[in-house]
């Protein structure tokens, strides 16, 4: 059988012969761009992080969290931005009300994010001016530095009861492919406009080797029904394209330019992940994801 490699794997298989830091090839960080205004949900979000929206009685962005550690990442970095502060004090101690229920079985109820304050790392930045999702991944550079890292959207909240959870089957991938890699799903033609939107070649069952990608096309002009969701692996080199791209649609600095650059020479793969996604950023998608997650307890 005639096995065709990628750029990426080219790389890869060479890299040990140059003695090059093993670290680099792993994904060890998590990149949350949090900064958004979330004005899909106002009244609510007018001084609270969107990401600070329970599903039940978690906030998404710990279940983002969550899914990077089950992942096996532990260095999480996040972008965020006036009004955020909730972010970083949920990831903190809380002596006050800790001491308060001490010794009640309330405390149990914080056992999860402690066990994440306890074995993670945090880190914070600010996108000062919210110029789209490409210019907050670009903002979270001094975080991530000249390492793969993932991307993860904690209003896209995803879940997977059968199996690995998604992040941790891109993770797996990586080490394979070693080159950029989008998460996707199938959406109705007629949606194609709130997301970015994929064509390539299948080279294996689910796994595209992106040669389009376009930024909320209208369904005529979408080249498929392919729409990356809120989760990637990011190669390094990203930042500069990101530095390098134009504002595009909707006059942001949209990530899915720089992507596009990145698999014209010849390495961004999009992955079909097995699981479910909630559009928690929708009220919608929100809904069902809360009514799905009470179910399952
Ligand atoms: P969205 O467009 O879904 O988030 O961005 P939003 O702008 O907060 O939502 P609405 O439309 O006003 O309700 C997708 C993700 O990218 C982040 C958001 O926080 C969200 O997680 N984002 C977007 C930033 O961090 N900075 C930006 O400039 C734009």
């Amino acid at each position: 059988m005639r096995v065709q490699l990628l750029a990426g794997q080219y790389v890869a298989l060479l890299v040990p012969w140059f003695g090059a830091d093993w670290k680099k090839l792993m994904i060890r960080k998590c990149l949350f761009p949090a900064a958004g205004y979330g004005t899909r949900f106002l009244p609510a979000t007018k001084a609270m992080p969107k990401e600070m929206l329970p599903i039940v009685d978690k906030p998404l962005i710990q279940y983002a969290v969550e899914e990077a550690y089950s992942a096996g990442l532990q260095h999480m970095a996040m972008v965020t931005g006036r009004g955020k502060r909730a972010l970083e004090d949920h990831f903190d101690t809380s002596y006050e009300l800790e001491q308060q229920i001490r010794g009640t079985a309330k405390e149990r109820a914080l056992d999860s994010t402690r066990q994440l304050i306890d074995t993670c790392s945090f880190a914070y930045t600010r996108q000062v001016e919210m110029k789209g999702l490409g210019h907050a991944i670009l903002s979270g550079r001094p975080l991530i530095g000249d390492e793969a890292f993932a991307v993860v959207l904690a209003d896209d909240l995803c879940l997977n009861p059968d199996g690995d959870p998604v992040l941790a089957q891109m993770v797996a991938l990586y080490k394979q492919y070693r080159c950029s890699i989008v998460a996707i799903q199938e959406v109705p033609r007629e949606d194609t406009r709130k997301y970015g939107v994929i064509a390539g070649e299948q080279i294996h069952e689910g796994i595209y080797r992106v040669d389009t990608m376009v930024e909320k096309p209208s369904p005529e002009d979408a080249p498929s029904n392919l729409a990356i969701i809120g989760r990637y692996i990011l190669t390094p080199d990203i930042f500069d394209l990101i530095a390098d791209t134009p504002p595009g649609t909707g006059g942001e600095i949209q990530v899915t330019d720089a992507l596009m650059r990145q698999a014209q020479a010849g390495c961004v793969l999009a992955y079909k992940f097995k699981g479910l996604r909630f559009d928690c950023g929708s009220v919608e998608g929100f809904v069902e994801a809360t009514n799905f997650c009470f179910k399952q307890r």
